[in-house]
């Protein structure tokens, strides 16, 4: 037995007979951050998503989805991405034996996701557009021909990525008082309050951080050319806008921006500091409770114990990491020339 959806069963859309494709996945550690738990002034778990079968919370949603495509006969797979769905959509659909295709922005994903999408097999297309252009035609080419749409828009996405929520509360003994969450297209937030009110117990306050380039629901409006160096949530116009915002207010939270430099300070102190090496939106996160806060809870108090959702890996976009990171250092091959500089000040 393996997997979220053997755990879960009984809290998915999945029979006992139906098919079941998996990974493995789900499991993840929750993980006490002391240095950033200092700074905020609050007990900080970190939710390490990227040690996912992919790499990203992505996995939760697709191993639902997927089994569903399969018991409904399709013979292929697709969706827009801007990157992580994409290689965890061409995983399952390779682990399933189901022809897949990804539609991503063209010069704007990283290259580990690239990697990983093609030597899984999938036909990945780059478009001259952002993400929410690709979403709109894969949405319209998934109307009109038989190949399942396995973005979050799919209802199945969100059921899997709601066992989040179930494992935060199992691990924590209950549901945390607060939780920041990075949002792009706003399923993940989504799914993780109806994991929370499935689980039972107090909602927890949730946070949702955009990055500044990209944050419709901060401003209340599409955003016609999102950017930031977080590609992940580089998302101009949510499909979940609605949802998203609801689960927000609802929980007394609410939805902030942070700018890149906030995010790549975050990125670097979680790891250097911490030990985990996340990709960039995930560190919005952390970087979301570094500058904004945490708000006062309905009792005047604040929120004691905080959990960031660390969506993905960092090894995803090597790239970012090396921009940002001080440089090799080069030595000739002798003792006395790389003893000086592993012992310099
Ligand atoms: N963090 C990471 C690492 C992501 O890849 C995404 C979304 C998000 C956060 C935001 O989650 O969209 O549910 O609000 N990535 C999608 C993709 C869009 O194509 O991989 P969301």
């Amino acid at each position: 037995m393996s997997g979220l959806i053997e755990k879960y069963r009984e809290h998915l859309p999945i029979g006992e007979d139906d098919p079941v494709v998996s990974l493995d996945e789900g499991g993840t550690p929750l993980l006490h951050a002391p240095v950033i738990s200092e700074r905020v002034g609050a007990r900080v778990y970190l939710k390490i998503e990227g040690a996912n079968p992919t790499g990203s919370f992505k996995d939760r949603g697709m191993t639902v989805a997927v089994s569903r495509a399969v018991k409904n006969g399709a013979e292929a797979v697709i969706c827009a991405s801007t990157g992580n769905t994409a290689a965890s959509a061409a995983a399952y659909a390779a682990r399933a034996g189901l022809r897949g295709a990804v539609i991503v922005p063209e010069g704007k994903i990283a290259i580990g996701k690239l990697a990983q999408a093609l030597m899984h097999g999938a036909r990945v297309i780059a478009i001259r557009g952002n993400f929410d252009d690709a979403l709109r035609i894969v949405r319209e080419l998934a109307e009109t021909h038989p190949i399942e749409l396995v973005n979050s828009v799919n209802p199945f996405r969100i059921e899997g990525q709601k066992t989040a929520a179930f494992e935060v509360c199992e691990q924590l003994g209950g549901p945390p008082d607060a939780l920041a969450i990075p949002v792009g297209n706003a399923g993940n937030v989504t799914a993780y309050r109806r994991g929370f009110d499935e689980a039972g117990g107090a909602m927890p306050m949730l946070l949702g951080f955009q990055a500044a380039g990209a944050a419709p629901l901060v401003l209340g409006h599409p955003v016609d050319n999102p950017e930031t160096v977080a590609s992940a949530i580089r998302i101009g116009n949510p499909a979940r806008w609605e949802e998203a915002m609801d689960a927000v207010t609802s929980s007394r939270g609410r939805v902030a921006a942070v700018d890149d430099e906030q995010i790549l300070s975050a990125y670097r102190l979680l790891a250097s500091g911490e030990g985990v090496f996340c990709e960039p939106a995930s560190a919005s996160s952390v970087a979301g409770l570094l500058t904004h806060g945490l708000p006062e809870n309905a009792e005047g108090g604040k929120p004691e114990t905080v959990v960031c959702v660390l969506t993905g890996h960092g090894l995803k976009d090597p790239d970012t990491a090396l921009g940002k990171a001080p440089s090799v250092i080069g030595c000739e091959p002798e003792l006395a020339a790389v003893e000086r500089i592993v012992f310099a000040d």
